[in-house]
């Protein structure tokens, strides 16, 4: 198993490791590390994956300093081996809404974890991330995304989800694949809040779409997502 690190917008690291079998194209499980004063690891990655995810940082950062362990909802490759980052770094916390510390974090979280509310943002030193609640979106009842606000950087997690081994960023189209993702894996909720949540995402403007499977996103971030958002609602009338 090896890791890829690429830095895909100012400071921002995208470490990524291929896993051939999970579709004919393979998959990528996708990691970010914002490095700044207070660095933050936005996706712990599986714990079969933690050797090589943390001897990835640990080239760009020493483990210890690391500061904020965050992801997008509680599933094992989002947070499996957040315990195994809570003991290589001392002083980290998790970060999460707080939907997910009250249902899943308070228990599952070696060391308590820190309840973000709803569009509260965190000053890295140097970079700044704002926590935004997406209920359900793409599912999961404590889903959530970050938005880095100095280099307008969405870290997304599982929307726009994609099979392949493409290149770290592209500036090509990544709706088409994304509808490709969602033929394989139904990995999201159609609900009446799914469109309009994409939609208020894309108020945001993001210059960079970071995704946690396949290629990140350099482009109109706006434009994506609104075009993601008319698929799905396209997906809920027919449903
Ligand atoms: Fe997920
Ligand atoms: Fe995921």
């Amino acid at each position: 198993m090896q890791t890829r690190t690429d830095e895909i917008a100012d400071g921002i690291y995208r470490l990524s490791t291929f896993v051939p079998e999970v579709t004919p194209d393979g998959f990528t499980f996708n990691q970010f590390l914002i490095k700044a004063g207070e660095p933050l690891l936005f996706h712990t990655g599986p714990r079969a994956m933690f050797a090589s995810v943390s001897q990835a940082v640990s080239k760009i950062i020493p483990l210890a300093d690391l500061r904020w362990i965050t992801f997008g909802h509680v599933e094992s490759d989002e947070c499996g081996s957040m315990n195994q980052w809570l003991a290589a770094a001392p002083r980290a916390l998790v970060a999460h809404g707080g939907v997910g510390v009250m249902v899943s974090l308070n228990d599952l979280c070696d060391r308590p974890p820190r309840a973000l509310a709803d569009g509260e943002v965190l000053d890295l030193g140097g970079k700044r991330v704002r926590h935004i609640d997406t209920p359900h979106v793409p599912h999961n009842w404590e889903a959530r995304v970050l938005f880095e606000e100095t280099t307008r950087t969405l870290l997304c997690g599982d929307l726009f989800t994609h099979a392949g081994n493409g290149p770290a960023v592209t500036e090509k189209d990544i709706v088409g694949p994304a509808k490709a993702g969602e033929e394989i894996f139904r990995a999201t909720c159609y609900t009446p809040s799914t469109g309009p949540t994409l939609r208020k995402l894309a108020e945001l403007e993001p210059a960079t779409l970071a995704l946690m499977h396949g290629s990140s996103f350099r482009g109109d971030g706006a434009k994506a997502l609104r075009d993601l958002a008319g698929f799905y609602e396209g997906m809920l009338r027919g449903a």
